[in-house]
């Protein structure tokens, strides 16, 4: 299958490449070969090289940055995925587009599965849902895979990778400092694995899908994990700084849907994690 993945330069971007190149022809221009923004390149690459299947993991990603640049977020994560979707459509070309759990308001004490209803608190949340809206109305048969807090082996700026990042500090001795909210940790690796065999099975798998690895757990102790598992003496602060209030305390999601359509789900956190931790070592 020929494909195409946007954003291959990003942390999700870079495992998708490696996973879908063991039995694809895959295609991964960079930020400036192949911008999102540009529609008629974009038009141009589908048509030149008979895409099949477009990810998009490309997106403007630092909540921070977003809150203060609200128009260029809706550009990258709103109304560019949408022209991404009906272009797709165009050429008869599944797209498959990375959501975020920042959709939600975090007030829930559990989980988050697909039926609960999106209200998001920040500028980055809104982008991301706005365009899970634009895309289905352009591409109903477009599959938009709703995650939560990707860690890896790369992409280690700060604010960006927070768990890799806490592992690489943690190796290294140093204290750490995190926000105590709840999340679904996903290692980059299984999502990418289990996307890959989404593709393989279910071209007709559409609308909004919650992928992430199962776990519903605090950055806290996700840090006294790493922390026991390289049985390292640092010590795990609770970070409390200003864009706290609008960050949605628990962002963690479940999959009703995955289990319904009889599919297996991706491994616990821990597992995932402790295989990330050996990419480290
Ligand atoms: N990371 C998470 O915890 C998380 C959680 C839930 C959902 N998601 C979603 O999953 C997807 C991937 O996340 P990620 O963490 O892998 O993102 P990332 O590391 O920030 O990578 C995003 C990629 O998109 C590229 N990009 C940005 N604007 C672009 C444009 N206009 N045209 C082409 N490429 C552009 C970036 O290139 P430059 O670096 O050159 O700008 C970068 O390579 C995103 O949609 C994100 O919203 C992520």
């Amino acid at each position: 299958m020929n494909v195409l993945i946007l954003g291959s330069g990003g942390l999700l971007g870079n495992y998708l490449s490696k996973v879908f190149q063991k039995s694809n022809r895959v295609f991964t221009p960079s930020h400036r070969e192949l911008n999102i923004l540009n529609y008629e390149q974009f038009y141009s690459y589908v048509k030149e090289k008979k895409i099949e299947l477009c990810i998009n993991s490309a997106g403007l990603t630092n909540i921070y940055y977003c809150e203060t640049h609200t128009e260029e977020a809706l550009k990258v994560n709103s109304y560019a995925p949408a022209e991404i979707a009906k272009i797709s459509k165009e050429f008869g070309c599944k797209f498959i587009h990375l959501s975020s759990g920042f959709v939600f308001n975090g007030e829930k004490k559990t989980e988050y599965v697909e039926s609960d209803l999106p209200e998001p608190k920040t500028v980055y949340g809104f982008s991301k849902y706005k365009g899970e809206i634009l895309i289905l109305e352009n591409n109903p048969d477009s599959l938009i895979i709703r995650t939560d807090e990707i860690f890896g082996y790369l992409n280690f700026t700060p604010g960006h990778n927070v768990i890799g990042f806490t592992i690489k500090k943690i190796l290294e001795g140093r204290d750490v400092s995190l926000y105590n909210i709840t999340t679904s940790p996903t290692y980059a690796l299984d999502l990418s694995l289990k996307i890959e065999e989404l593709s393989r099975k279910a071209v007709n798998l559409s609308g909004v899908l919650h992928l992430v690895n199962k776990g519903f757990v605090s950055y806290i102790d996700i840090a006294k994990f790493i922390k026991d598992f390289l049985k390292k003496n640092v010590k795990i602060n609770v970070r409390n700084d200003e864009l706290i209030e609008k960050i949605p305390k628990n962002c963690a999601l479940k999959s009703e849907k995955l289990e319904s359509l009889g599919i297996e789900s991706m491994p616990t956190f821990e597992d995932g994690l402790k295989r990330c931790i050996k990419e480290f070592l």
